[in-house]
């Protein structure tokens, strides 16, 4: 089977597409004929030794995927074979066949693409986790999602509307803030692409102030970080929720007595580690997530597919804040 391998450290120019040997299930362990992986900004990290986990060389990236099970490990019962499933595996997607834990294997909806399948897990569980575990958004609060056009960022924008939220999305281009009105935002703020300057910051602080109102922001959901953090803060509610969630503008630094002064919290948001504490809390989220999307109230926006060969293209274009939505790299048995 074909697999894109990260060997050496570096960027996607680095990886390769190789012929390795299928891999067999374990006891415990499914393994799954991959049809689609959903591209995520920790790919890039992970890849460069910049993520929380530095896997062992070589390895694939790829978090999540869906496919279908082809084959069981020793106490697994055997009827699974066939199911439709997605998986999070951390890394090892970009590959034909993964093995995982037959408990990390969730069965998707009937109606439910692979496409869609592979790009949904990842963002619906973070924002769901940050928005409804760590913020606790309230119907009729005001919700900032920054980056709102990016994988979390816009998952975080239909999540918060089918909370009841008024939700403002900030990108960095007219045809984003497009897709973010589409996936449900309210309004919208077009912020330049950085660095910022102290002038474009207070700038940009206004511009924030004014969209939220006069009360600001009750809650302030951050994927993007760098320049943009503290300009967000400015335009927080007393007794806001502002969510870290990440940052591929950089590590904001952030000055405290805004934080007092809006008498606010900074809440962090670590989505992986939350599941590994609370499986059973992730099992039915995903749940609700499901149902959420049978009704229609949310839906993965796919941007681009790219196949298997042509990966690291998905990688460069993520990297290069190309995508509006989810990038797919689609496997196809190749
Ligand atoms: N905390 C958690 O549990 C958790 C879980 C999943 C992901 N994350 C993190 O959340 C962040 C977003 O992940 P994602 O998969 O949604 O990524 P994504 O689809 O690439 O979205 C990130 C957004 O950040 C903005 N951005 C600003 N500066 C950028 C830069 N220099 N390079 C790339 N994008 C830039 C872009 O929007 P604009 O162009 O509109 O600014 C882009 O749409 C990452 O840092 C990721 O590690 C955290």
């Amino acid at each position: 089977m074909k697999a894109l391998l990260s060997r050496e450290i570096g960027g996607p120019d680095m990886l390769v597409l190789e012929d390795v040997a299928e891999p067999s299930p374990g006891k415990g362990e499914v393994r799954i004929a991959v049809e689609a992986i959903g591209v995520n900004f920790p790919d890039l990290l992970i890849i460069e030794d910049k993520y929380q986990f530095r896997p062992e060389r070589p390895f694939s990236p790829g978090a999540e995927i869906s496919g279908i099970i082809d084959a069981v490990g020793e106490g697994v019962d055997a009827s699974r074979v066939g199911e439709r499933v997605l998986a999070m595996l951390g890394w090892g997607g970009m590959a034909g066949k993964v093995v995982a834990p037959a408990a990390k294997a969730m069965r998707i909806p009937d109606a439910m693409p692979f496409d869609e399948a592979a790009a949904f897990v990842m963002t619906y569980g973070t924002s769901h986790h940050a928005l409804a575990d760590r913020a606790k958004l309230k119907s009729g609060e005001t919700l900032l999602v920054l980056g709102a056009a990016g994988g979390v960022g816009l998952a975080a924008v239909e999540l918060g509307k089918a909370a009841g939220a008024r939700v403002i999305a900030a990108v960095s281009s007219a045809e984003k803030l497009e897709i973010a009105k589409k996936a449900g935002a309210d309004d919208g703020v077009v912020y330049p692409r950085g660095p910022l300057d102290a002038a474009a910051g207070k700038e940009l602080a206004g511009a924030f102030k004014q969209i939220c109102g006069k009360n600001g922001a009750d809650v302030i959901y951050d994927p993007v970080g760098g320049d943009y953090t503290e300009p967000a803060l400015r335009s927080i509610a007393w007794e806001g929720r502002y969510l870290v969630v990440g940052f591929p503008a950089g590590i904001a630094k952030l000055p405290l007595n805004l934080v007092l002064l809006k008498g606010c919290d900074v809440r962090g948001v670590f989505w992986g580690s939350a599941v590994e504490r609370d499986p059973e809390g992730h099992r039915q989220a995903v749940a609700d997530l499901f149902e959420l999307y049978g009704k229609g109230g949310i839906r993965p926006h796919i941007h681009e597919r790219f196949p298997l060969a042509k990966a690291p293209d998905a990688l460069r274009t993520l990297a290069s804040r190309g995508a509006a939505g989810k990038i797919v790299v689609t496997v196809g048995q190749e």
